[in-house]
């Protein structure tokens, strides 16, 4: 994971090694309880993602997934806070 102050605010970037999420499921997995047919046997209720997407919701955030190749690559635009 790493954090870094980007041309708009903070760009928090989390990534990892595994199966990754082929770009035409990105939409669809943050839904609530969505998993893609390749979790079927692997733990997990389909929430997270949602639940990440509401919280950045929340701070005006913007999500964007990638191909880390291999892997995902999550990264997370939160926008400066305004100077009065
Ligand atoms: N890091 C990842 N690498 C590959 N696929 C992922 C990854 N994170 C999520 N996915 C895919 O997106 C689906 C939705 O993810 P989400 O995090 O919402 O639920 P989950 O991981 O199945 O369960 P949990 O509620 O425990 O997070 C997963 O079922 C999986 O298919
Ligand atoms: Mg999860």
């Amino acid at each position: 994971m790493t954090c870094r102050n980007g041309e708009s605010g903070a760009v928090i970037s989390v990534a990892d090694d595994g199966s990754g999420i082929p770009a035409d499921q990105h939409d669809h997995v943050f839904k609530r309880f969505y998993r893609l047919e390749q979790s079927r046997y692997t733990p997990g209720n389909g929430l997270g993602l949602s639940l990440v997407a509401a919280v950045a919701s929340l701070h005006g955030a913007t999500i964007e997934l990638r191909d880390n190749s291999p892997g995902l690559l999550v990264v997370l635009c939160f926008p400066a806070a305004a100077v009065a």
